[in-house]
């Protein structure tokens, strides 16, 4: 019951984007979604997998339990880790400048990606790839990319952790309809930070990020400069982030599945050769739900020198690193201390070893040994709240929703009027007994504090997502400075806000 409403939603939206998005539904099975990778036509990745019943299997939302019937899955690939290297991500190459912009084009349309030895994987992405295309924008430049969208679907593009306006925003109404052509433009003006891209369709956002819409967006800025910290080939952006691949090394979209192939950077657990000196690792989990707990094998700690919105006041210097999804975590890891030839592995606290670094490289000697200064940068001072907000996380007495404040995501209601310039106080409490994660567009926020107690120091910078413990409470505070126009909040695991409408508008009013 509860579980058949939440798939009509997902229906619903399917029906709403257009279904050509949807070749492969689990009725398909694995023969369609195994096909798709063979098939010389356009063809897609998957789509949500239908009704069907089954045994209370997952554990990621009450109304999903069991989408697949018992044994109707494909069969897991069965891979070998540590056989690919991890690849760079590729540089975006504008296609013209000006004394103010840099100007890119790239189009959302289905591809193949070598996630793993064996049969290539359908996939949908910008530009036809798993990870689109990693932009480097500068601080204080403009930053304009013209999309067509080149799938038979709707897309929306957001630029997460941006502070763009509400037009170049990615409201998840606001699509760009299959065939058609538009720009975003972002201004950049803001702190240096690792962000990324990815698409905010209504009710669709979770199966089109699972099929590869998702891309970084690092924001240099001058500013960071005088730190000296690794930089060029020793700073190294990975996207990780899990997936379910049948045996056909196809992606397989049911979310109450246990996703236990880790990508980094595209390729099944990989290996990374790295040479004995420092470099600057960007961390984005960009999985659907999976919560990261990152840690390095021989019991190292790791610097954590940024997180969501840039650099920390000061380095936080833990054994972990967690990040839930979407969040980012910038870590410097020296590997002077190793002796060539070590392998040390990347581990997550559920899935284990999930990427390797093999000290193998000759480089060039450290030009900046030591250790990073005890302070990294000076935040802006907390402005006066003027007004406090309570947000409170729900599930609906059937079990099929997550509510914000009593209400699943209607793009025409507003939750949130807030007039710009107003600094606010956000109370985030969760009733429902889950865990989950809270984003808000347009602002880097502050986090005050969690359960009542002041955050640690990873959570000390900006951020634009923080976890909420089940059955806890976050404070956080945000100035609106400017861009009136509608914007959304919402939990950051897709499926919550894809399928159970965990989601709410709020419009900065002029
Ligand atoms: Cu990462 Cu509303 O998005
Ligand atoms: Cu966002
Ligand atoms: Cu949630």
């Amino acid at each position: 019951m509860k579980r058949r409403n939440v798939l009509k939603m997902a229906a619903a939206a399917s029906t709403s984007a257009g279904a050509g998005l949807l070749v492969v539904g689990r009725g398909a099975g694995a023969s369609g979604a195994s096909g798709a990778a063979g098939a010389t036509t356009a063809g897609a990745a998957v789509g949500p997998a239908a009704a069907g019943e089954g045994p209370d299997s997952g554990d990621l939302m009450p109304g999903m339990k069991g989408m697949a019937k018992p044994g109707d899955a494909p069969a897991p690939a069965q891979l070998t880790p540590f056989v690919d290297a991890m690849p760079r991500l590729v540089d975006a190459v504008p296609v013209s400048a000006t004394a103010d912009t840099d100007y890119y084009a790239t189009s959302i349309k289905s591809g193949y990606a070598q996630l793993a030895p064996g049969k290539p994987t359908a996939v949908i992405g910008y530009g036809g790839s798993f990870i689109g295309p990693l932009i480097r924008a500068q601080r204080g430049r403009q930053v304009a990319i013209t999309y067509t969208n080149d799938t038979t679907a709707g897309a929306v593009v957001h630029l997460h952790g941006g502070h763009v306006p509400s037009p170049s925003d990615g409201f998840p109404t606001d699509e760009l309809a299959a065939g058609a052509t538009r720009t975003y433009t972002y201004p950049n003006q803001q702190r240096g930070a690792t962000l990324w891209y990815h698409d905010h369709l209504h009710m669709m956002e979770s199966v089109n990020v699972y099929n590869g819409m998702h891309a970084m967006y690092i924001l240099h800025d001058p500013a960071e400069d005088w730190l000296n910290l690794p930089s060029g080939r020793y700073d190294v952006p990975v996207l990780l982030r899990d997936a379910y691949l049948d045996a056909d090394n196809a992606l397989y979209y049911d979310p109450t599945l246990d996703w236990t192939v880790l990508l980094a950077n595209g390729k099944n657990r990989p290996y990374f050769p790295v040479g004995r000196r420092k470099y600057r690792f960007r961390f984005l989990n960009a999985s659907n739900h999976r919560f990261l707990t990152l840690s390095l094998s021989d019991g190292s700690s790791l610097v954590q020198i940024a997180g969501d919105g840039g650099l920390l006041p000061a380095p936080a210097v833990s054994p972990t690193l967690a990040l839930s999804s979407a969040e980012r975590g910038e870590v410097i890891m020296d590997f002077s201390k190793y002796p060539m030839g070590t392998q040390l592995y990347l581990l997550d606290s559920v899935l284990g070893q999930i990427l390797r670094f093999d000290v193998t490289e000759t480089c060039a000697p450290e030009p900046h040994p030591g250790p990073q200064p005890a302070a990294l940068s000076t935040l802006p001072t907390l402005k006066q709240a003027t007004n406090t907000r309570d947000i409170t996380l729900s599930l609906s007495a059937d079990g099929n929703y997550f509510y914000i404040n009593g209400q699943t995501f209607d793009p025409n209601v507003v939750m949130a009027s807030i007039p710009v310039g107003t600094t606010e106080i956000w109370q985030v409490t969760d009733v429902s007994g889950w865990e989950h994660n809270f984003h808000i567009h347009l602002v880097q926020f502050r986090v005050l504090d969690i359960n009542g107690a002041a955050p640690g120091p990873s959570m000390q910078g900006l951020k634009d997502t923080v976890p909420i413990p089940a059955n806890g409470s976050v404070r956080l505070q945000a100035t609106f400075a400017d861009y009136p126009g509608k914007y959304v909040f919402h939990c950051h695991l897709l499926e919550h806000a894809s399928y159970t409408g965990m989601m709410a508008r709020m419009d900065i009013t002029a």
